[in-house]
């Protein structure tokens, strides 16, 4: 078994805050697999290269370095090519380079090679979506995050505002079909791992979804 936490689920399910949490609270690194995707569209677009151009995607990720590193705040980040990417990560249209370059299978064969390599270390929790499915599918511990797309779009809004793109219902459409186009993608696609645990937090607050996991991993972890 792998000393993983791994945390899937789709976008805005409120898995990015119970992963960081968990890695503040246990002490362990918490990688976000997600900004790895991110990171792939944004250095793709630095070169003009198109986000379905699967050939020259791959080889430029033999050439961009991704690792994670502690960041000013004392989180962990990505760091690449010699920086952290940060912000500019975060915009839609990123996200949205970002479920496009993942639809293609040799981003995702060379991302997974570097993800695997991120474990030699002892306990880290990692937070995707195939983590338990394709990375780590003997993670010690296996949890499937989720939401409905309206919460999920409620969330977004309450976190970015103007930055989520969107009335309440345009953000739940943009989430229900990045979900598509996730969950729909012949390689790895976005599904609960059988042995994994399914969370389905509409109706929980991020604190309490936080506790409840937190107390199933505690003590193997601390
Ligand atoms: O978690 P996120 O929103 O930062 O992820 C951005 C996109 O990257 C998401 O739409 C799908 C893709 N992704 C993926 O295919 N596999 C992962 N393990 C993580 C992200």
């Amino acid at each position: 078994m792998d000393k993983v936490i791994a945390i899937d689920g789709p976008s805005a399910s409120g898995k990015s805050t119970l992963a960081r949490t968990l890695s503040e609270k246990l002490g362990i690194p918490y990688i976000n697999t997600g900004s790895m995707f991110r990171a792939t569209a944004l250095a793709a677009q630095k070169r003009n290269i198109a986000w379905d151009d699967e050939k020259a995607l791959q080889d430029m990720l033999r050439t961009v370095t991704m690792e994670y590193k502690v960041n000013s705040n004392g989180e962990f980040e990505l760091f690449c090519d010699g920086e952290f990417p940060g912000e500019a990560l975060r915009s839609a249209e990123i996200a949205a380079g970002a479920s496009k370059v993942g639809t293609c299978p040799a981003v995702r064969e060379e991302l997974k090679n570097q993800q695997r390599r991120m474990s030699a270390i002892g306990w880290i929790v990692m937070e995707g979506r195939d983590i338990g499915t394709v990375i780590f599918p003997d993670a010690e511990f296996k949890f499937f995050i989720t939401a409905s797309p309206l919460e999920r779009a409620r969330r977004r809004l309450a976190q970015e505002g103007d930055k989520a793109g969107g009335t309440l219902e345009e953000v739940a459409a943009a989430i229900a079909a990045r979900d598509e186009q996730d969950s729909n993608r012949a390689v790895a696609p976005l599904k609960p791992a059988a042995d994994a645990e399914l969370v389905d937090n509409s109706n929980m607050t991020l604190e309490e979804t936080f506790n409840y996991i937190y107390n199933k991993v505690k003590d193997a972890v601390l």
